[in-house]
């Protein structure tokens, strides 16, 4: 492999070469688009610093869920914006929640597309924890028995995955407990096995309203210093049952999603979180970047990094400019 013999150049001298030697190749299949749900009729609040997404009331969410599914994306993760908040999160687990609302419409009116939904309690909390709050502590055993209930709600509104990302320890296993209880041993769960404590996260705290009253997230998500201790959470969540262990945020944590895809023999998820949408939307908008090009060009750094799917609020810009090649 020594220059003059070997030329690298020599495959890259054309577009049909170059495609014949691309190792990694996006696809719609490869997206999950992230929806946030609201309470109302005709409601469609924009996310300032997410252009182009929005808090949907149910009827519009179910217009998007629909476009989703056209443009190829075969999943949706849901996330709910309760009109009530409580210590125990008692929206979160309700028959009637906005999620479970949500699962139901979008299940009748677009069957074929997959809902997921995120198990948490931050954005149903009042003090914007993911768990149960004992003074001043986030109590992880007390939660564990509130996210098994969301969980099994969201099953049984008709999820077709569930997701926790709330960062308690043992939660996947009580989660997977009560779903075979209650006989759901068909539904996978998508755990965020690898999830850090990120600034990333900030423009989706403004959309959901879940940031935390006080305090932070630190004594539950990860360290961003912390690659090893990324191994030992999947491994316990792929343990405790876990289908497909996410990694979360994406760009900024390649090196975890290549390991985890080494090292474990599940289905590796990355999201491409809030913070990494708005940044390129941003330097887009200033005309600083070429932003179509950099949306791709991430995805892509994602999957060759070993994403074996990519949640992002790229999913349906992607999927088109995609299948218009
Ligand atoms: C809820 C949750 C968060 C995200 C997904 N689920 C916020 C957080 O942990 O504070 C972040 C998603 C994003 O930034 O796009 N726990």
């Amino acid at each position: 492999m020594l220059f003059p013999d070997y030329r690298p150049r020599r495959m890259r001298q054309s577009d049909a070469f170059r495609r014949m030697v691309r190792e990694t190749v996006l696809s719609p299949d490869d997206l999950i688009l992230p929806l946030f749900a609201i309470g109302g009729k005709d409601v469609k609040n924009p996310i300032a610093s997410m252009p182009g997404h929005f808090q949907l009331s149910i009827d519009h969410l179910t217009k998007t869920a629909r476009a989703a599914h056209e443009a190829g994306v075969p999943a949706i993760m849901l996330f709910g914006i309760p009109d009530k908040k409580d210590p125990l999160a008692t929206s979160a687990y309700a028959k009637d929640g906005i999620v479970q609302k949500a699962i139901r419409e979008i299940k009748n009116r677009v069957p074929d597309l997959v809902v997921i939904s995120d198990v948490c309690l931050c954005q149903y909390t009042d003090h914007g924890h993911c768990g149960v709050v004992e003074k001043g502590i986030i109590d992880n055993d007390a939660s564990l028995d509130l996210l098994a209930r969301t969980a099994l709600s969201h099953a049984r509104a008709g999820a077709d995955m569930v997701a926790p990302s709330d960062m308690m320890d043992g939660r996947v296993a009580e989660i997977r407990n009560v779903l075979d209880e209650n006989d759901l041993s068909s539904v996978p769960i998508m755990s965020y096995a690898a999830k850090y404590c990120s600034a990333f996260y900030g423009p989706f705290r403004q959309a959901a309203h879940s940031a935390p009253k006080f305090g932070d997230r630190r004594t539950y998500q990860m360290d961003p210093a912390n690659g090893q201790e990324a191994i030992r959470e999947a491994t316990m969540d792929a343990e405790e049952g876990a289908d497909i262990l996410m990694v979360k945020p994406a760009l900024p944590y390649l090196d975890i999603i290549y390991r985890i895809r080494q090292e474990l023999d599940l289905p590796v998820a990355a999201y491409h979180v809030s913070g990494e949408y708005a940044m390129i939307k941003a330097a887009e908008e200033k005309g600083w970047v070429d932003g179509p090009r950099i949306m791709l060009e991430s995805l892509t750094a994602i999957k060759r990094a070993g994403a074996d799917m990519i949640l992002t609020y790229f999913a349906l810009d992607a999927a088109r400019a995609l299948r218009e090649g």
